[in-house]
């Protein structure tokens, strides 16, 4: 038997363990036999135990790999809170990075997303998620290019997406770029690019669905991506002008919630830590130093992927969320709790 499937918390922590239980269903319980049958899988996944190192985010279990493969689901209608069959969603920076990740979520649930991006085309793997959407999931993702500060261009585009479904549910608005430069050396080029991108091109965003949700008479949710950097200075990231126009996300998902509540539009800003993203690859190309700060920074000793925000795009943009507006959810690996 492998070393880590001696401790039933390492078990748990074994993707061919898991997907095992996951086909066996609930009644497959941690027990003698069990572990007898990890050892029959002759498993070579690497021991976790708490005196070893955190995981690298390369090797840690993707959610993806423990996600039960849909022939095996018993019963493909569990959680239908989080049912978005036949719904539509907008995602602003959708070409790439978290924005992609978190539409392939939604797909999955069922539903159609557009994803506006100023990319001249999109990352090669939105391609994969194109043919997913399509092949598995009886769904679709179509890709618009826009820039979210040309604020006609935005709001037509809405218009143009309304029209052709009929209905809006909902935004996540993840445009945005990062800028790392002391405040006294800042560029007033790149303080307006910042800033026209990642609060404007926001607030065109915003206001451009929820005028569409009016319209068609659809009760939306809209995500705005803010950041952790947000709500801190972020420790070995000299960002001023991106780390204030994150927290003027956060305060703008307060006050359009304020405005739109009564009309069943809910809006509610995204917070999360360090993610390897393409915007994050960057970074590290330029100031590679950076990487261990970062990690060592939060609570996991690691950084996220982009994947470990599915749920809460899912949780976010579907009815599981229906009484929550104007809230900042934080995710971040414990980054802003200590
Ligand atoms: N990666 C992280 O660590 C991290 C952490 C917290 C918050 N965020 C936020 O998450 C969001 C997504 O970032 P990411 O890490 O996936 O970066 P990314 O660079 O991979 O993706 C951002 C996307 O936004 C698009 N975009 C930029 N300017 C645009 C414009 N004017 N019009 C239309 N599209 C535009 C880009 O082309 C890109 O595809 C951003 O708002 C970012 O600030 C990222």
């Amino acid at each position: 038997m492998s070393a880590h499937c001696l401790r039933a918390r390492s078990l748990l922590n074994c993707p061919r363990y898991l997907r095992r239980r996951w086909a066996a269903g609930s009644e497959y319980h941690l027990s003698p036999v069990n572990l007898h049958t990890c050892r029959a899988l002759s498993c070579t996944s690497v021991t976790r135990n708490l005196s070893n190192p955190p995981d690298t985010p390369e090797d840690h279990d993707r959610i993806q790999a423990k996600l039960p493969l849909k022939s095996i689901l018993r019963n493909a209608r569990r959680f239908r809170d989080f049912d978005m069959e036949s719904r539509v969603y907008a995602i602003t920076g959708g070409g790439r990075g978290l924005g992609l990740a978190m539409g392939e979520a939604l797909i999955e649930a069922g539903a159609k997303v557009y994803a506006l991006d100023r990319l001249e085309s999109p990352h090669p793997d939105f391609l994969k998620v194109k043919e997913k959407a399509e092949k598995e999931y009886d769904s679709a993702i179509e890709y618009i290019r826009i820039d979210v500060r040309d604020n006609p261009q935005v709001h037509n585009t809405f218009a143009a997406i309304a029209a052709q479904e009929k209905r809006l549910d909902g935004l996540i608005a993840a445009a945005g770029i990062n800028h790392l430069q002391p405040a006294l050396d800042h560029s007033q080029q790149a303080l307006n690019d910042v800033l026209s991108i990642n609060y404007t091109g926001v607030f065109n965003s915003a206001t451009a669905a929820a005028r569409q949700m009016f319209n068609y008479h659809t009760k939306g949710s809209i995500l705005l991506v803010a950041s952790m950097s947000g709500l801190i200075a972020n420790k070995g990231m000299t960002s001023p002008v991106y780390n204030s126009s994150k927290a003027a996300v956060v305060q703008l998902a307060r006050s359009l919630a304020m405005e739109w509540g009564r009309y069943g539009v809910r809006v509610n800003s995204l917070c999360p830590g360090h993610i390897i993203t393409p915007m994050v690859e960057d970074v590290f190309r330029k100031n590679p130093e950076a990487r261990a700060i970062w990690e060592a920074e939060n609570m996991l000793g690691r950084l996220a992927m982009p994947e470990e925000f599915r749920g809460a795009a899912m949780f976010c943009l579907s009815d599981a969320s229906s009484f929550m507006t104007g809230s900042t959810l934080v995710i971040d690996g414990g980054h802003t709790a200590w």
